[in-house]
């Protein structure tokens, strides 16, 4: 699995001026981890995490820290050790750096070389949470198994809010279509559907090659979606309508309404969030 997370994070800035993007926590950690979680959940075995130069801190997140686990055993925080220790272990990783924010075709790309020779590679863009069962990446890879081409994440977005995905045009019944085109970030008159792609793929190696001649495109950036766009027509993509809730975590604003939503159902957290809101009631009155 390819994981792009060489993003400036400029609309969280100043929070992300030194911390990457990724590392800001939603509940009790990084988001990132979140969706690596969710991977491991999907059976994925190896990730390729695709960050960009003072990014290093993902990388110490995910790396083993046996002098603090000692530390918090001799402490007797047995627990806490566990919990670090099993951040380690999740799945073999590997970490690629992107020069330059090309875009996210380009940063697929930059992961090629560590994937080649594989059937398919799934791809999770880590600004989206998912909360649902079972996870959204094993959702499309059970769809891979049964189609055997590119999958896509889609889901009904309001026409306000289309210009900010990839669109498809798509055939069929659902919730499997045959996407017949994307468009990445349509103006919402030139969106072909209100089916937005969300940012979980499976890909085959015919769009990891078709990236080595993709040049920009929206945004002046090289766009996944261009180099899916170019196999369509070939019957070779096919996009899910799934089941579950993605929480965005991409802003500030919706980061709070994530971060909110996960601690007001966290069992530890979500009675202290509660009583500290109605505290707050209080003091307003
Ligand atoms: C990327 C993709 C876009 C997709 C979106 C999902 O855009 O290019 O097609 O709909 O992720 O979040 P970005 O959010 O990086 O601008």
């Amino acid at each position: 699995m390819v994981v792009p997370a060489g993003g400036l994070g400029t609309r969280f800035l100043p929070a992300t001026k030194a911390m990457p993007k990724e590392m800001v926590p939603v509940g009790n950690r990084p988001s990132i981890q979140w969706g690596i979680e969710e991977a491991v959940a999907s059976g994925i075995k190896r990730a390729v995490i695709v960050t960009a130069p003072g990014k290093e801190l993902i990388k110490a997140h995910f790396a083993p820290d046996p002098g603090l686990e000692a530390t918090l055993r001799r402490r007797g925080a047995d627990d806490l050790a566990e919990r670090v220790r099993e951040i380690s272990r999740l799945c073999q990783m590997e970490f690629v750096e992107q020069p330059e924010p090309l875009g996210l075709g380009h940063a697929v790309w930059c992961a090629a070389p560590h994937v080649r020779g594989e059937e398919a590679v799934g791809v999770m863009l880590p600004d989206d949470l998912f909360a649902g069962s079972p996870p959204l990446l094993g959702q499309l890879i059970d769809v891979y198994q049964k189609e055997g081409c590119t999958v896509l994440a889609l889901r009904r977005c309001a026409k306000e809010a289309i210009s900010r995905y990839g669109v498809a045009a798509v055939e069929g019944e659902g919730p499997v279509f045959r996407v017949l085109d994307v468009v990445e970030k349509p103006a919402p008159e030139d969106a072909p559907s209100d089916l937005a792609l969300m940012g979980r793929y499976v890909l085959t190696p015919e769009v990891i090659a078709e990236l080595e001649t993709t040049s920009a495109g929206a945004g002046g950036e090289i766009q996944l979606t261009d180099a899916i766009r170019c196999l369509a027509p070939r019957g070779a993509v096919v996009g899910l309508e799934f089941t579950g809730r993605l929480l965005d975590v991409g802003t500030l604003e919706s980061w709070l309404s994530t971060n909110a939503e996960i601690v007001w159902r966290d069992p530890e957290l979500g009675p202290m969030l509660r009583s500290r809101i109605q505290e707050l009631e209080l003091e307003q009155a």
